[in-house]
């Protein structure tokens, strides 16, 4: 039940191959979350088109955002505020989901803000729970990004460590396609590595030295090479094992750099976002070692992982407070 005083956020996001819309109440009661995915049309390609992305997301945001707004029973007058991811991510397809926002900020003369990808991913921490809040080390792990974020509070947090090379999500992405699996590889991959043995094959843990920073680049290409040099010596490995072991490397990467970094800075909550937090293994390896080292451990629902529109309300909550509006002639970017 919501009532007058509560703050409804409409939310938009547009950044790569999802169109999502979603209607949040005080930043954390997910009340609609509606995400049309166009990975059945990627596919086929191997990875996201940009272009086609846009214009997908053309055909589909009018449709998306109606139905966010029906199943919150929300009418447009009762909102408090429009928002929209704007960065970083595919330029065209920002751009729908922009003007979109844009326009409905507009009409309504409601205040309208903008929210970064980055932001919006730590934020899934915060849907549909009560109790977790900042300070905590948040590991965003995505197609895109991998990066530890000592979040100090709601609008405060500091990058304390990124990759230097590929994002996790990019490197499940690239080793999957070398085994003939289709796009997206994450979910493809631990699929397949549950029915492998993750020490079949000794894949090596970038050393980055004493930093909170990660590599996968040279992980992806010893996979490359080892998968070579078998087809060329003519020996039989499970493909299994392969997708198992490599997994395991990562995931070990991954957590240890953040439990390292949760330590250095004096954290006792650790907290994932991200396509990648999706993965169960990742989850379960996560829990254990958060346990052993006496950390709190928040995962956000599978769903508000994965790109989708609910983070981005929950982001612009916490801006509405501070009163931190956009103008309506900001532009989207694709860098951070
Ligand atoms: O956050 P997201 O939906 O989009 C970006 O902002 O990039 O993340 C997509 C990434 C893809 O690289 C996908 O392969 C990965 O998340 N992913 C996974 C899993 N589910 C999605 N990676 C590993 N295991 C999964 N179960
Ligand atoms: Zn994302």
């Amino acid at each position: 039940m919501t009532d007058n005083l509560d703050i409804k956020v409409l939310a938009i996001e547009t950044s790569c191959d999802e169109t999502s819309a979603a209607v949040v109440v005080n930043g954390r009661l997910c009340v609609s979350n509606v995400i049309s995915s166009q990975v059945d049309t990627h596919r086929v390609f191997g990875g996201v088109v940009p272009e086609i992305a846009s214009r997908k997301h053309t055909e589909s945001i009018s449709f998306v955002v109606d139905q966010a707004l029906d199943m919150a029973k929300v009418k447009p007058l009762q909102l408090d505020a429009i928002a929209v991811t704007n960065g970083p991510g595919l330029i065209g397809a920002l751009v729908v989901g922009l003007s979109y926002a844009k326009s409905l900020a507009y009409g309504l003369r409601l205040p309208f803000i903008a929210v970064s990808h980055l932001h919006s991913h730590i934020c899934a921490n915060y849907l549909d729970t009560t109790g977790f809040e900042p300070p905590f080390m948040c590991l965003v792990v995505s197609g895109g990004h991998t990066s530890l974020v000592l979040v100090k509070d709601y609008l405060d947090y500091e990058f304390v460590g990124q990759t230097r090379d590929d994002a996790a999500g990019e490197a499940f992405d690239k080793v999957a396609r070398t085994l003939d699996l289709p796009y997206p590889g994450g979910p493809e991959i631990e699929k397949l590595a549950a029915l492998g043995d993750p020490r079949a094959i000794a894949f090596p843990r970038a050393n980055t030295g004493q930093d909170f920073d990660f590599s996968f680049s040279g992980l992806k290409s010893a996979v490359l090479n080892f998968l070579n040099k078998s087809k060329m010596q003519g020996t039989v490995v499970p493909r299994e094992d392969v997708a198992a072991s490599f997994q395991a490397a990562v995931i070990d990467a991954l957590t240890d750099k953040t439990i390292a970094a949760a330590s250095y800075y004096g954290c006792d909550k650790v907290a994932l976002a991200g396509g990648v937090a999706a993965s169960s293994a990742l989850r379960q390896s996560f829990a254990a070692r958060c346990d052993e080292h006496r950390l709190r451990l928040n995962l956000p629902p599978k769903t508000f992982c994965t790109d989708n529109a609910a983070m981005v309300a929950s982001a612009a909550y916490y801006k509405y407070l501070a009163r931190d509006f956009a103008p309506l002639d900001i532009n989207a970017y694709s860098r951070s």
